[in-house]
């Protein structure tokens, strides 16, 4: 199973980029599932370190929705919208929630590969700052951190959204980047499959 995690508090650009993602990979034959932020309630860490301990979250909110599904995914698909140049704060703390599941088991998420999705309102808003951030946290857990390759390369999924779900539709070169990096994904977590003819590389 591949877990898409969407840090957008609104069922707007960022939502559909990670739908249509998810798309291509149930195309290849892979299960997917969805979780959005948007209206649940999920507070931030509060490092009080009972996880340490206890070996799960003294925040019983609907991130427990999604500790099950960290340890079930083969895989990651986090996707943000670009808010002050970088993460917004609901991806942020559904990351920094995980440290309950590391403490639980320091080995949960070892070399299972991520991908990032970052959508911004301007063409060069802070996307790759925000992809960065998010293959930080796939490095610290020892996952691997997928780019869309090397030739015209991209590091994930860069989109414009120009602030509407008009503008993100009509963003080819997102989906070009998207494309890539979704491929690479694929083969990152079934070595050896065939890419998926709608599923065209950079061209
Ligand atoms: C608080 C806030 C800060 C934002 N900062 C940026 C920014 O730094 N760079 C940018 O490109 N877009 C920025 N935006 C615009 C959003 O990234 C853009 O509208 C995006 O499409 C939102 O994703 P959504 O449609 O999934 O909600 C910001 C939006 C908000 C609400």
């Amino acid at each position: 199973m591949i877990i898409g995690i969407c840090g957008s508090p609104r069922r707007m650009a960022t939502e559909h980029v990670l739908s249509e993602a998810l798309k291509m990979l149930t195309d290849q034959g892979f299960l997917t599932q969805l979780f959005t932020v948007r209206g649940k309630n999920i507070s931030p860490c509060r490092h009080c370190d009972y996880c340490l301990k206890n070996k799960e979250c003294v925040v019983e909110d609907d991130m427990y929705q999604l500790y099950p599904l960290f340890k079930e995914a083969e895989g990651f698909v986090i996707a943000t919208p670009v808010y002050n140049g970088s993460l917004s704060a609901q991806t942020k703390i559904v990351l920094d929630r995980t440290r309950a599941t590391l403490a639980a088991d320091p080995k949960a998420l070892l070399g299972k590969p991520g991908m990032a999705i970052a959508v911004g309102g301007d063409r060069i808003g802070g996307q790759e700052q925000a992809i960065s951030q998010i293959h930080t946290f796939y490095i610290l857990n020892g996952m691997i951190p997928i780019s869309g390759g090397f030739f015209g390369a991209n590091l994930g999924a860069s989109f414009w959204s120009k602030d509407t779900l008009e503008g993100v539709k009509e963003d080819a070169e997102g989906f070009r980047s998207l494309r890539k990096t979704v491929k690479k994904f694929a083969q990152a977590i079934r070595p050896g499959i065939r890419p998926d003819s709608k599923s065209p590389d950079s061209k």
